[in-house]
């Protein structure tokens, strides 16, 4: 109730997670909880750069409008308090209490250890154990990600090898003593960056019913569009080792999980409803997080997102993304609806939504009908535009946002990035896209592709168009709903 909720700063997300003032990087320690979904975050209350890191909380009924709590972990003696998980322990295997919510992070100092600390008020404050550190190594390793297996009847950690380009893999009966049982991904995957904020969970593979794990691997740098990326690996788990699927010449295939510049130290919540795997990524880049231009508050969070499993035609299993379901309650008004506009060459206009500074969800399907590129662009009075386009012929689907608004504040900003649309039967791409005040985000309708990009425009972009260069594109099923102002 102290909270100053003034902010209104031109690019201050409308329906994305942020905190009101100050910075934050990594989303961790989720825990859904007697119906509430908390969020820790790694938080800086003192200012608007990487300092004085703590677990910043906010908690939220439908994952969409957020409540601010005050810092729920500060850091001590032992260092700043850097990313970490947490879990409930209904069994009481920790003796905090069946109530509890136990977190596991790293205290960072001149080294990097594992910090237990519980919660007894629903995820509050926390005490701190007094037997820390519970896991100590030789070199740095961060970011403990535990989680109840089932199936062995232990807990399982997974622990970032950050320059070692590995996970370790532990086991426990009792989240104090940590058995160290294995080390993956040597050698694996993209290996240019520190390993960071991994994640562990098992997902049913649509339509065949087959379980499959899914091991999440922040990397920073190396991602596909330089700087901070999630790659992923599909494969089995055994309680002590995890063994990566590999492709038909025998390889670890590298997997992305979203194709954008701005989607990073993406984990899960514990314990979610209904066997749902709910993810959050910090909207930023190591390479430019500290340099955005806005002042109070540094940082928004993806929207929330859950996580599923398919199998494309080149015989891999890959992730699906989808907006979570609560997501939709965000739709304020239908503004335009068209079941179908003809595009050529000159490109066909759409109004965006004026009076809510054009913050929209936009759902389309693009049919390419002679394979002609379709470019959907967002633009303004001002000369800014982002250019996403369709090429069938390439399956894939372009994000330009070189001249999308303020982008000289890092040379690594303006960038084009590029997203896999897979094949399809027909050549058409059905679309989902969130524009919030700095931030758009691409969703291929089944959630085969994600894409995540920031962008500061001078001005609001205020309309829409489509043009098909070289051929002709229907657009189809076209409904741009305005979004409310959930941070107001
Ligand atoms: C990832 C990261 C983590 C670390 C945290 C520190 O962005 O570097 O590895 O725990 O940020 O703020």
């Amino acid at each position: 109730d102290t909270f100053d909720t003034s902010n209104r700063e031109k690019y201050r997300p409308a329906f994305h997670h942020t905190p009101l003032y100050g910075w934050m990087n990594d989303p961790n320690g989720m825990v859904y909880k007697d119906g509430i979904w908390h969020l820790y975050y790694q938080w800086n209350p003192y200012g608007s750069k990487w300092q004085n890191l703590s677990w910043g909380h906010s908690s939220s009924k439908d994952l969409v409008t957020w409540e601010h709590h005050p810092v729920a972990i500060e850091p001590n003696g032992l260092g700043y308090v850097f990313s970490g998980s947490s879990v409930l322990d209904p069994d009481n295997t920790a003796g905090f209490g069946k109530d509890a919510i136990i977190s596991l992070y790293t205290s960072a100092a001149a080294s990097q250890i594992q910090s237990l600390a519980h919660s007894k008020d629903n995820g509050m404050t926390f005490e701190i154990y007094p037997g820390n550190p519970v896991i100590t190594l030789e070199s740095e390793a961060r970011d403990p990600n535990m989680f109840w297996n089932a199936a062995t009847g232990e807990w399982n950690l997974l622990l970032a090898h950050a320059l070692d380009h590995e996970m370790l893999i532990f086991r426990s009966p009792d989240l104090k003593n940590w058995t160290l049982n294995s080390a993956f991904g040597k050698g694996l995957g993209a290996q240019d960056g520190v390993w960071e904020c991994p994640d562990l969970f098992e997902l049913t593979v649509e339509g065949s019913g087959e379980k499959k794990w899914m091991l999440i691997c922040n990397i920073n740098p190396g991602g596909p569009f330089g700087g901070s990326a999630a790659q992923y690996f599909i494969g089995d788990f055994d309680g002590k080792t995890f063994t990566p699927d590999k492709d038909a010449d025998g390889n670890v295939p590298t997997k992305w999980m979203d194709f954008g510049k701005d989607h990073y130290a993406t984990v899960s919540w514990s314990d979610a409803p209904d066997n749902r795997r709910t993810v959050i990524g910090w909207m930023s880049n190591w390479q430019y997080a500290a340099e955005v231009p806005t002042m109070q508050f540094r940082s928004a969070n993806t929207l929330p997102r859950e996580m599923g499993l398919f199998k494309a035609s080149d015989g891999q299993i890959y992730v699906s993304t989808v907006p979570s379901p609560e997501v939709d309650m965000l739709r304020d008004r239908l503004v335009s609806r068209q079941s179908k506009l003809s595009v050529g060459k000159n490109p066909r206009k759409i109004s965006l939504p004026a009076d809510n500074d054009g913050i929209c969800e936009i759902l389309l399907d693009i049919d390419s009908r002679k394979g002609a590129p379709v470019s959907v662009m967002l633009s303004n009075d001002e000369g800014d535009y982002v250019d996403m386009v369709y090429n069938p012929s390439e399956s894939t689907l372009t994000f330009d946002r070189r001249k999308s608004g303020v982008t000289d504040f890092s040379q690594d900003f303006p960038a084009v990035t590029v997203a896999p649309t897979f094949s399809y039967d027909d050549s058409t791409l059905k679309l989902r896209i969130f524009v919030d005040r700095s931030s758009i985000e691409v969703f291929e309708a089944d959630g085969k592709f994600a894409m995540t990009n920031l962008v500061f425009p001078t001005a609001p972009y205020n309309r829409i168009s489509f043009s098909a260069d070289g051929g002709k594109a229907d657009i189809r099923n076209l409904k741009i709903f305005s979004i409310k102002d959930v941070n107001d």
